[in-house]
C-alpha cells in the first residue's frame, strides 16, 4: 500500500448509535475499540463518517422500526456523500440485525454488513469482504468473541468518564414468552474470571472508579476461575473490590429466581457493592406471571424482596413490569398495582406489552386492545412516579456519598451520583472528579438532587 493510501486509511471515521439496552452500548464501545486499530476514528457527526453502525435492539416493535427509518436517513446521507466522491459503509449490528438478518438488506439495499451481537469482533474481517458484496454474519460463531475483541487505549478509556459497563454474561435460557432475548443473544454464558478481572484492571488504570457488571440474567453469573471452578457472581464481585481504586460496583439484569444467599450477604458484607438492585418482576399476577413463564409466584418475589431487606434495610429496587400481557384482565393489573405499592420501589421502568413474532406470546389468544393498555400504563406510571418522588424527597436532608462524574450545567458545579444511582448537582471544583464524598442532599427536582459538600473544605477556594 502507498503512503498516500495509507494516510487515507489511518483517516477513516466510525459513527455508531447504539438503541436498547446497556450490553448495546457496552458493545459499541467495544466496535469502535475493534475498529481503532484498522485506523478507524469515532465520530459524533454520522455525515463525516466513512462507516456507519447502527447497533439495534428489537425487544418491542418500535425499537425495530426506529431502525428502519433511521436507515432511510442514513441511505440518503450515503447518497450524498457519494455525489462528492466518498465511499460510506453501512452496517447493521445488535439485536435487529441477529432477528432479520438478510430481511434488512431486502428492505433497505444500502446496508452492506448486517452483523449479530455475537460476531462484531469480525467487523474488520467484513469491512474488507463488503467491498465486493453485502454481508451477513449472524451464526453464533463457535469461538468467543470477547477472546477477539482489542482492548481499547488508556486515553480512549478516559475520554469515556469514571463509569463503565463491563459484560460478565450474556444470554438467556429462560425463554420468558413475550421476550426475543434469548433468540437474539443466544444461550446463556459467563465469561471467565480471569478475562474480566483484567478487563477491570484495565478499566481502573485509566481512572474508572465504578464499574456495573451487565448481564440478561447477570446473578445467574457462573463462570470459571483459573483453577477451573465455578465461581458465582458474589465472588466475582470479591475479587473485583480487591481492586484497590475502583470505589462502586454494581450489576445488572437480575432474575429473581437466580437471586442466592451468598449474592444477598455480598450487600451487607462488601462496602463497594452498591445498596441498589434492578431486580425486574413484570407483573404481580399470578395467573400472568405463569403465562409469561418467569418461573416464580408473586409471593416468591415479595418474599426474596423480605430477604433482601432483612439482610439490609437500606437498599432500594427498581423493577420492570409490562402491563396488557395477553390474557391480563383488569383483576390481573390491579395485582400488578398491589405488588407495586406493597414492594415500594425506588423507580421503575413500564412497557405495554409488544408483540414478538417467532415468541410464544405472539400466539397466545386473548391480545390485550391498544387503549386498554395505553390506559393501564397511565395508572401504573402514576403509581411508580409517586414511589419515585417520595424515595428522592426522603434523601433530602441525608448526608450521603456521591461519586463524581462531571462537570455540571454551570460553571463550579459538578454532576454526580448517589449509591441509588440518584443524580445530584453539587457545587465542587472539577478535581473531585473520580472522587467519592459525603454530600448532603438540600433539595430536589424530578429528576435531579441538589446537595453541598459535607466536607466544607472541597469546592470552597
Ligand atoms: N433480562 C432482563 C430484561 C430483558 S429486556 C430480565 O429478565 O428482566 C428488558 C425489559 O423489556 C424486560 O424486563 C421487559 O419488561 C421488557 N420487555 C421485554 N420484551 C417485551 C415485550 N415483548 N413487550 C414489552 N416489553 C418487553
Ligand atoms: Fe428475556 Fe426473560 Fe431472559 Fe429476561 S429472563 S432476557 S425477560 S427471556
Ligand atoms: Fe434490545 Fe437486544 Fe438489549 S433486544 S434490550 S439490545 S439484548
Amino acid at each position: 500500500m502507498d503512503q498516500d493510501s495509507q494516510a487515507k486509511l489511518s483517516r477513516r471515521k466510525v459513527f455508531v448509535k447504539s438503541y436498547g439496552c446497556q450490553m448495546n452500548a457496552y458493545d459499541a464501545t467495544r466496535m469502535i475499540d475493534v475498529l481503532a486499530p484498522e485506523g478507524f476514528e469515532e465520530t459524533q457527526d454520522m455525515s463525516e463518517a466513512d462507516l456507519v453502525v447502527l447497533n439495534t435492539c428489537h425487544i418491542r416493535e418500535r425499537s425495530a422500526e426506529k431502525v428502519y427509518s433511521e436507515l432511510g436517513k442514513v441511505k440518503l446521507l450515503k447518497q450524498e456523500r457519494a455525489r462528492s466522491g466518498l465511499a460510506t459503509t453501512v452496517a447493521v449490528a445488535g439485536c435487529v440485525a441477529q432477528a432479520e438478518g438478510a430481511e434488512i438488506i431486502r428492505r433497505q439495499a444500502s446496508v452492506d454488513i448486517v452483523v449479530g451481537p455475537q460476531n462484531y469482533h469480525r467487523l474488520p474481517e467484513l469491512l474488507q469482504k463488503s467491498r465486493d458484496h453485502s454481508l451477513i454474519d449472524t451464526d453464533f460463531p463457535v469461538e468467543d468473541k470477547f477472546n477477539h475483541l482489542t482492548p481499547p487505549a488508556t486515553t480512549k478509556t478516559m475520554s469515556r468518564g469514571v463509569t463503565s459497563f463491563l459484560t460478565v454474561q450474556e444470554g438467556c435460557d429462560k425463554f420468558c414468552t413475550f421476550c426475543v432475548v434469548p433468540y437474539t443473544r443466544g444461550a446463556e454464558t459467563s465469561r471467565p474470571v480471569r478475562q474480566i478481572v483484567n478487563e477491570a484492571q484495565n478499566l481502573v488504570a485509566a481512572g474508572v472508579r465504578e464499574i456495573t457488571l451487565l448481564g440478561q440474567n447477570v446473578n445467574a453469573y457462573h463462570g470459571l476461575d483459573e483453577a477451573g471452578a465455578i465461581c458465582s457472581l458474589a465472588e466475582l464481585v470479591g475479587k473485583l473490590s480487591e481492586i484497590r481504586d475502583l470505589s462502586r460496583i454494581r450489576y445488572m439484569t437480575s432474575h429473581p429466581r437466580d437471586m442466592n444467599d451468598d449474592l444477598i450477604q455480598a450487600h451487607v458484607d462488601n462496602h463497594k457493592l452498591m445498596p441498589f438492585l434492578h431486580l425486574p418482576v413484570q407483573s404481580g399476577s399470578d395467573r400472568i406471571l405463569k403465562a409469561m413463564n418467569r418461573k416464580h409466584d408473586a409471593r416468591f418475589y415479595v418474599d426474596l424482596v423480605s430477604r433482601i431487606r432483612q439482610s439490609r434495610s437500606d437498599i432500594a429496587l427498581s423493577s420492570d413490569f409490562i402491563v396488557g400481557f395477553p390474557g391480563e384482565t383488569e383483576a390481573d393489573f390491579q395485582a400488578t398495582l398491589d405488588l407495586i405499592s406493597e414492594v415500594n420501589f425506588s423507580s421503575s421502568y413500564f412497557f405495554k406489552y409488544s408483540v414478538r413474532s417467532g415468541t410464544p406470546g405472539a400466539e397466545m389468544d386473548d391480545q390485550v386492545p391498544e387503549a386498554v393498555k395505553s390506559e393501564r400504563l397511565a395508572r401504573l406510571q402514576y403509581l411508580v412516579d409517586a414511589q419515585r418522588h417520595a424515595f428522592n424527597e426522603s434523601s433530602v436532608g441525608k448526608v450521603t456519598d456521591v461519586l463524581f462524574e462531571k462537570r455540571g450545567r454551570h460553571s463550579g458545579q459538578l454532576v454526580g451520583k448517589t449509591p441509588y444511582l440518584q443524580t445530584v448537582q453539587v457545587d465542587a471544583t472539577e478535581d473531585a472528579i473520580g472522587q467519592v464524598h459525603r454530600v448532603c442532599i438540600t433539595g430536589t427536582s424530578t429528576n435531579t438532587l441538589f446537595g453541598s459538600l459535607a466536607d466544607r473544605s472541597l469546592g470552597q477556594e
